[in-house]
Formats: C-alpha cells, sequence, structure tokens
C-alpha cells in the first residue's frame, strides 16, 4: 500500500533508478505514481501520472541526476486524480514530500498554514508536509533534517515520509508506523517501503524503527529519535534474498511462480530450529490463554491453526481478526499469548492489536515471512516461514508456508515434534509431484468450465472449513467472481436457498472421519443442481469433476488450498484480469 523509494549518491541516473524500483513496488497496490528529481542545473522536474506504471519507459527519466524520489499511490484522502498523486510540494517548489499512512490531523494544519498564505493544489492530507517545512525552514539557521523533525512533531497519525530538497542532495525520511528501510551501498543509499525496490544495488540495509528519522547528506548517513533528536547508531544487516527470489523469472505472473515456489517452501517453512520451536510450544501450554490474530489469508491460516492446536495438541486457542482484536483487552493478562500472523510483518491492524496485547503486558509470537518487519521487531519472539518474497496481492506460497510452522508447533505441544516434521516434509513431496504441467492444466480445464459464472460457493468441514473460506478469499480476489465459503454442515441453514441449477460449488476432503458428513452435504447440494467440483484424495460417484490431492492427513489443508489457488489463478486470466495487481487491494495494508 503506497511505495515509497528515494536515491542519493553519486549515479547520474537517479529517475531511471527510481521508476525501476517503483516498478518493483507494484505489487504493493496503488493507483496513482509520480517522481521528482534534482536536475544537475539545481532545477526540480517532476511528473505523475493516474493508472499503472509498467508501459512507462524508463528512459524518459533519464535527466542527469543523482537524486530522485518517487511513489506509488494507494488513494485514503482524496480521489485517483493526477493533482492529489505524489509527491508534493512546498509553494516556493524547494521541497518535494511523498508519504505513506495518514496525518490525521491534516486540517487543523492547513488551517494554520492557510492563515499563512499557504496554498493548496490536492485534496491530499500529505500536502501540508512540504507546507510545514517550507514554514518552519523561514527560521534563520534551520537545516533541512531540524524542520523535518520539527513538522513530524505536529504530526499525528501513522506515517512514512521521504523528503528531498531541490537546494542540496540531501533526502531526509521518517517513520511512525509504516514501513522505510535504507539499502546502503558505496557512498550511496535508497530509501524504501520494501527492499525489492533496490535489490538490484545492494543487500546490505539498515532499518528505521518506529519514532525515528534518517538524514543523508555528503554520502553520510544519520539515525535520529524524532522526539529527543538523540543519535542512533544502527547495525548493517544482509538481506539474503537474491533479485531471482523476487523475480517472475519464465512465469506470465507472480501469483504463479509463487503458487510454483511451493514444491520448496513447505521444506523451508518446516526447517526451524528445534529448540525454538519448543519453546514456542512451551510458552503455548504454559500460557494463560492463547490467542491468534492476523488478516486476510492469514486470518484463514489462524483458523486453521485453532484446528491443528485443537485436534493435534488438544489445546484450546482462539482467533480474532486483528482489527476486532483490541475488543478483546478485557481478557488480556501478562500470562496471555498472543501469536500474530503476517507474511508482510507491516500489517497496520496487526501492528495495533499488538500495541494493545503490550498495553496489557501479555506476550507476542510473531510468524512472519518478512524479516526485520514491523511486526518481526516489535514481538517478543519471532518464527520466520523462510517463504522468500511474495509480491502477488494474493498470498500462495505464503499461507502455507505459515500453516506448516502451526501444524509443526501443534505436533511439538504433542510432544510429536518428529512426526510433525516427517508428515510435512511428505506433504513438500506430495505438493512438488501435484504441480505438474497436466495437473495445472487439468485444473485450467475445470476454470473453462466455470468462468462465466458469476457466483460460486465452497464448502469443507473440520480444518477443510477454513479453507473453504481462503479458497473464496482467493476466487474472489483476482477473479471478482463472487465466491463464499462455508462449514459444509451450515449450509442448510441458509446458503443452500443460494444454488441454482448448475451452481458450481467446491467441495474441500480429506480422507478422514468427516467423509462421510461432507458426501450428504454434496448430496444435498445436488439435490438442488449443483455443479460439484471435488478436491479430494478419493473420488466418489456424485462428483461432476475430480481434483485429485494426495492424502495427507493433519496436512490436507495445506495440500488442498493448492490447486483451489491454480483454479483462482485460472479463473482471473480466462476472465482477463491481472492476477498480480487486482483492483482496489494492496500487498500490505499499512492503514487501519
Ligand atoms: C492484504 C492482502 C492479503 C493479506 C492481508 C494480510 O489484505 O491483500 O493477501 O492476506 O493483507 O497481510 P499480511 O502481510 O499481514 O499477511
Amino acid at each position: 500500500m503506497c511505495g515509497i523509494f528515494g536515491y542519493t549518491g553519486p549515479r547520474k541516473n537517479a529517475g531511471v533508478i527510481v521508476i525501476k524500483g517503483l516498478k518493483n513496488l507494484e505489487y504493493r497496490g496503488y493507483d496513482s505514481w509520480g517522481v521528482a528529481m534534482r536536475l544537475k542545473d539545481g532545477t526540480l522536474s517532476s511528473s505523475k501520472e493516474v493508472g499503472k506504471i509498467g508501459a512507462v519507459r524508463n528512459e524518459d527519466f533519464s535527466d542527469e541526476s543523482s537524486l530522485a524520489i518517487a511513489h506509488s499511490r494507494w488513494a485514503t484522502h482524496g480521489g485517483v486524480t493526477k493533482e492529489n498523486a505524489h509527491p508534493h510540494f512546498s509553494g516556493d517548489q524547494r521541497i518535494a514530500v511523498v508519504h505513506n499512512g495518514i496525518i490525521e490531523n491534516f486540517e487543523e494544519l492547513r488551517r494554520e498554514l492557510e492563515a499563512k498564505g499557504h496554498t493548496f493544489a490536492s485534496e491530499t492530507d500529505t500536502e501540508v508536509i512540504p507546507h510545514l517545512i517550507e514554514e518552519l525552514l523561514k527560521t534563520k539557521g534551520t537545516t533541512l533534517h531540524e524542520a523535518v523533525r520539527a513538522a513530524c512533531k505536529r504530526f499525528v497519525g501513522r506515517y512514512a515520509i521521504l523528503v528531498m530538497d531541490r537546494t542540496s542532495e540531501t533526502l531526509v525520511a521518517a517513520r511512525t508506523g509504516s514501513p522505510l528501510i535504507v539499502g546502503v551501498g558505496e557512498k550511496e543509499f535508497f530509501i524504501a517501503s520494501d527492499i525489492p525496490a533496490f535489490l538490484e544495488y545492494t543487500r546490505t540495509v539498515e532499518y528505521l524503527d518506529d519514532g525515528e528519522m534518517v538524514t543523508v547528506e555528503n554520502g553520510a548517513i544519520r539515525f535520529q529519535n524524532i522526539e529527543t533528536g538523540e543519535e542512533r547508531a544502527k547495525r548493517l544487516v544482509t538481506i539474503d534474498w537474491t533479485i531471482k527470489d523476487a523475480d517472475k523469472g519464465e512465469y506470465e505472473h507472480y501469483m504463479m511462480k509463487e503458487i510454483m515456489d511451493q514444491k520448496q517452501t513447505i521444506q523451508r517453512a518446516v526447517h526451524q530450529d528445534d529448540e525454538q520451536i519448543l519453546k514456542v510450544a512451551k510458552a503455548i501450554e504454559t500460557c494463560l490463554g492463547c490467542i491468534l490474530c492476523a488478516c486476510g489469508t492469514a486470518g484463514k491460516v489462524c483458523m486453521a491453526a485453532d484446528y491443528f492446536f485443537s485436534v493435534v495438541a488438544k489445546r484450546h486457542v482462539n482467533f480474532a481478526p486483528a482489527s476486532e482484536f483490541p475488543i478483546y483487552h478485557h481478557f488480556l493478562k501478562p500470562e496471555s499469548l498472543i501469536i500474530v500472523v503476517s507474511q508482510s510483518g507491516e500489517t497496520a491492524d496487526v501492528l495495533e492489536a499488538m500495541k494493545v496485547a503490550r498495553q496489557a503486558g501479555s506476550k507476542v509470537l510473531a510468524i512472519v515471512n518478512t524479516e526485520g518487519s514491523s511486526i518481526a521487531r516489535a514481538a517478543d519472539f519471532t518464527l520466520l516461514i523462510n517463504a522468500g518474497p511474495e509480491r502477488a496481492v494474493a498470498s500462495t506460497k505464503a499461507a502455507t508456508g505459515q500453516m506448516a510452522v502451526l501444524l509443526l508447533i501443534a505436533h511439538a505441544i504433542a510432544g510429536k515434534l518428529n512426526v510433525g516434521r516427517t508428515l510435512l516434509l511428505e506433504a513438500s513431496g506430495q505438493i512438488n509431484d501435484m504441480l505438474n504441467p497436466r495437473y495445472i492444466e487439468h485444473i485450467r480445464g475445470i476454470a473453462q468450465k466455470i468462468a462465466h459464472h458469476e457466483n460460486m460457493y465452497i464448502i469443507g468441514k473440520g480444518w477443510n472449513y477454513p479453507m473453504a473460506l481462503e479458497s473464496a478469499i482467493k476466487i474472489q480476489e483476482v477473479s471478482y467472481i463472487h465466491a463464499e465459503g462455508f462449514a459444509a454442515g451450515e449450509l442448510k441453514h441458509g446458503p443452500i436457498a443460494l444454488i441454482e441449477e448448475g451452481t458450481p460449488c467446491i467441495a474441500l476432503m480429506g480422507n478422514d472421519e468427516f467423509t462421510a458428513d461432507i458426501l450428504s452435504n454434496i448430496m444435498e447440494l445436488k439435490a438442488r443442481g449443483a455443479y460439484i467440483i471435488a478436491v479430494s484424495p478419493v473420488r466418489h460417484d456424485m462428483f461432476d469433476l475430480w481434483i485429485k490431492v494426495p492424502d495427507a492427513g493433519a496436512a490436507q489443508p495445506i495440500v488442498n488450498i493448492i490447486p483451489i489457488q491454480i483454479l483462482a489463478y485460472s479463473l482471473a486470466v480466462l476472465r482477463g484480469k491481472d492476477p498480480d495487481m487486482p483492483r482496489n487491494l494492496a500487498k500490505s495494508v499499512t492503514v487501519k
């Protein structure tokens, strides 16, 4: 959600660097974009557009420049227009700013600045930032970083900002709540919302923490606490992601590449340090109340984990969507344990939930994919799922990796860590066999048969129920078909009224004690004319179409969701939609 990227250093093509970097942040979701660069003669050149950056030629930004900032905007305050796109400028055109997040008190600041003669060209909250900095710079002797720091002290809200000054090669950035990472090269610096923006140039990074700002001036970098001005020493971290990991390679879309990555990612997720897993298992066993908490797909993973803990570990846990979690504050104690799950590690609702947990003194365990992310750093303890960068908006390999780690933990609680690891490694092998061209073609064929439908329903029982919900999300997100997931037994209590002749209904099954029940539910659907597509290890006569999956025991939800990911992808492509960048959605949702 909103991509920020800036460069300062000895290279002479800063415009091209930031445009390319912005293209690498496209996955975050956006509706307009813009760039500002300081040209050789000290003038500021900028352009903004509504729509996608994909087709823009990098060469169009090749004017000689060593300082540039760029932004992809996901509209919050003000419509999707060129005027509202970032960067925004001070009245004297000296300062350019890009921003992620929300300045909640912008109306008050705007009124104050208008009273001092400032005029505004957009409807955004962002525009008050360059104008306020301009105002603060009027005090004689004030440097850019002092003005930015003083401005930040006036802001209420969660934000990340990046500021450039036409009169120097200085970049200043600050954050509270939204991510910012500094890529450190040879006398050059990249400041971005996420690592893929600069992975081509450096894998050495420094993380900006909440409440901190960074100034890059004359080849030197300085971190400070915004409130106190106190300088902070930072550790240089080397990222183990490569450009290849972050590239879609031979695939047309990231989503398909990431689905195929699942040949290896379950194994990578299971590759955890035994001691750490046992420590986490112990914490879950001994805590007084354990709550799983996440958003979107990661939330459905938590619901599946609820079943893992219950069935495998005989341990009761609750799940709360992160946006609802604050209501739980009445029940939180210092002995409570909150397990947050997140691919990006930057989801604002999850960070807010962690804050609530902290206030109650509860401990937080994070299961994330992104090392160094805000959630990873704010947690008491973190487990990484090691899936590599996930760029398609629809989460695939991260979801199955998260389930693998949670299933492993459930086994550890039951004293069966090795059994769990063996089960998951077997599932990983089965997934590797499954993901072959014939299998994918078979599912594409099924997608062709149902792609013209506007409604479809998915049912599951036990741990396949959260996967039915996740299946619905996958199909909705990328194909825009109205899909809904239900607990199979709930059908007869309402949803069955929606079934008409030919309505596609997908049943997710295992080879387990629920088979008889779900077969009865399928019969009920069929009797109303439903067209049954079953994802099941075993074939039954009543299926109209069958997607075979291996019998994977407790790992069945992990295995079952994979053909649905392929189905959702195929439906999107057949309906002419871009599965990597669905409308209205963002990969990393950094606002509440
Ligand atoms: C967004 C994405 C979803 C994702 C959710 C949680 O809504 O579009 O795909 O599941 O955020 O993201 P997280 O990074 O916390 O897993």
